[in-house]
């Protein structure tokens, strides 16, 4: 059981999950993309709209908040290719949706999303991806993924992406990002309009984890940390843990 000072350090008031203990660890992830689903869904609002691809959809991180607040009558296709470090996600997808009873309402598809197959032209009202474009890193992958999510959607329909920013609060972000380099809200912008999308928005997802030491080890290493690294930071991890960067979330229509 936990003690007064652990409760009140893991309810800490504002947008901070804290993940402290490896014990913590899934459940501030669950937290955090039930949030994330939230944002995803003000962000699509008011529109009536009955099929939404997920590009990059992964084990389903976002996929299964995002299904459980949307209307019942709303079909997903996700879409992952599912290769080298990720193989095998898909499958812990398809796992997931029917552990959550929400296999019926997706249709799942191994395919890049710079070639989406089988998906019609025009066919989409809402295209979204979290974490897909930092996996996209050069400009010439972008927009084979851009112009994709273009032919997949129908006029006037909504496309949003979430990548964490590229804006360190604190210093072991400095290193994150200069390894996983995001694109920043500018750059996206412009190659969006390059590639016909217009009303383009930026809002910022303001939830962040805060890992304590054996998470933010873990962490740091699933996002390419070298051991040398490692060890030349392990005081400051062990007195400060790390924090997840915030979230740009960018949104433009077809
Ligand atoms: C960092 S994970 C993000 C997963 C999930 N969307 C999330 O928010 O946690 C990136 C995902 O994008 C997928 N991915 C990367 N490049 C891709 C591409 N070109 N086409 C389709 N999926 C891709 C990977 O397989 C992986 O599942």
């Amino acid at each position: 059981m936990r003690g007064p000072r652990e409760k009140a350090r893991s309810e800490l008031p504002g947008t901070k999950i804290i993940a402290g203990s490896p014990s913590d660890l899934s459940k501030a992830w669950a937290r955090y993309y039930d949030r994330l689903g939230a944002h995803f869904v003000e962000l699509i609002g008011r529109r009536r709209f009955q099929v939404i691809l997920e590009a990059g959809c992964g084990k389903g991180q976002l996929t299964i908040p995002l299904l459980r607040r949307l209307p019942t009558n709303v079909k997903m296709i996700a879409i992952d290719s599912a290769k080298g470090p990720y193989d095998g996600w898909l499958n812990e997808l398809g796992h997931q949706l029917r552990t959550a009873g929400l296999e019926e309402r997706v249709r799942q598809i191994r395919s890049d999303a710079r070639r989406i197959k089988g998906v019609e032209d025009s066919s989409v009202d809402v295209v979204v991806s979290n974490e897909l474009l930092c996996d996209l890193p050069f400009d010439s992958q972008l927009e084979k993924a851009l112009k994709e999510f273009y032919r997949v959607l129908r006029p006037g329909g909504l496309m949003i992406h979430g990548e964490w920013s590229s804006s360190p609060a604190i210093e072991p972000q400095a290193f994150l990002v200069k390894h996983w380099p995001s694109w920043t809200p500018d750059q996206l912008f412009a190659i969006t309009r390059k590639n016909g999308f217009h009303k383009f928005r930026v809002t910022y997802f303001g939830t962040t984890i805060h890992f304590g030491y054996e998470n933010a080890i873990d962490e740091l290493r699933t996002w390419g940390a070298k051991e040398t690294f490692l060890r030349r930071n392990d005081k400051m991890l062990k007195r400060e843990g790390i924090e997840l960067p915030y979230e740009h979330i960018v949104q433009c229509e077809k």
